[in-house]
């Protein structure tokens, strides 16, 4: 038995897929989740981890726990991590900016306090810290739908950011197989791309023109604050707009997991067309 903890966003559902897909038996566990939002055979369990969670599996192999929504900043980690210690393994993902933004309460600290209770659990950990997600692209598909326009800042800074698709993949190897105990993984996708360039990749996948404006930092932040906290945003600008050597750089680490080069932008872009057209 493997549970899945936010089993219903963008690295949870491939996640859940792949597993079942193994055949292995799979709990997937979200606050609004329902057995119509996964496979056949899989056990929907809807608990906010912010709270005692009821309904999880007396035992497990493995756990991935993803810390979702305010739950990096409001949560208390040693009590999110609790119902899980005595799993065979958690599989946390956390971030890279636990090493690249140390200070950051956000991307540093919250989870460097989530990564230290999963270690501090007792039971066997791998830590997963991803860069940017390709599916923070999402934020542009209401203007490329409405008015195939891109307004963005920082347009010609380049990131390697990684499609969640592969952090699925490797997470579903650290749940399953050996050679991940005790292991930290920096996840990136194959090469940096700009923010140009990915909505020159959007436009190609829906086959239309598509306008880019640069936005200022301001405007930008301005458009964030709608969605997420202040530290949040103003990491995460500082990240696209000024990144470390370290946030640009390729890792290794999902081609030596997977055996195959972690997968381009372009690709991600081509699988969700359909939320741009
Ligand atoms: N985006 C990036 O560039 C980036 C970079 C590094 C790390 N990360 C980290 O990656 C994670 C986001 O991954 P994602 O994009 O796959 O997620 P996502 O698409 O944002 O979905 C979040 C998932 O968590 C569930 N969830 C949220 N709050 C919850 C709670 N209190 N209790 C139980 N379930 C909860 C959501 O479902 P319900 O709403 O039904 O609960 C959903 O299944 C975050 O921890 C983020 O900090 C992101």
């Amino acid at each position: 038995m493997i549970v899945v903890t936010g089993a219903t966003g963008n690295v949870g559902r491939t996640l859940v897929r792949l597993l079942t897909g193994q055949g292995h038996e799979v709990t997937a566990v979200s606050r609004r989740i329902t057995p119509a939002d996964v496979p056949p055979g899989v056990h929907a369990v809807a608990a906010d981890l912010a709270r005692p969670v009821a309904g999880l599996p007396a035992a497990a192999d493995a756990v991935f726990l993803l810390v979702g929504g305010d739950l990096m900043m409001t949560g208390d980690p040693a009590a999110v991590v609790a119902p899980f210690a005595h799993y065979g393994r958690i599989v946390l993902l956390s971030s890279q900016g636990v090493v690249t933004r140390p200070d950051s309460l956000s991307h540093g600290r919250a989870f460097a306090a989530y990564e230290q209770a999963v270690m501090d659990s007792g039971t066997d950990w791998t830590i997963l810290r991803p860069g940017g997600f390709a599916s923070n692209a999402y934020a542009w598909a209401p203007s490329v739908k409405a008015g195939r326009t891109v307004a963005a800042p920082f347009g010609d800074v380049g990131l390697p950011v990684i499609d969640p698709d592969d952090i699925a993949a490797v997470a579903a190897a650290a749940l399953t197989r050996p050679g991940h105990s005790k292991a930290v993984h920096e996840l990136t996708g194959p090469a940096p791309t700009t923010p140009l360039q990915r909505a020159a990749a959007i436009a190609d996948a829906i086959g239309e023109q598509v306008a880019f404006t640069d936005q200022t930092r301001e405007e930008a932040r301005a458009q964030m604050l709608a969605f997420m906290p202040a530290p949040v945003a103003d990491t995460t600008l500082d990240i696209i707009g000024t990144p470390t050597p370290r946030e640009q750089a390729v890792s290794p680490d999902v081609e030596k997991i997977l055996g195959r080069p972690a997968t381009p932008f372009a690709d991600w872009a081509r699988r969700n067309a359909a939320a741009f057209a």
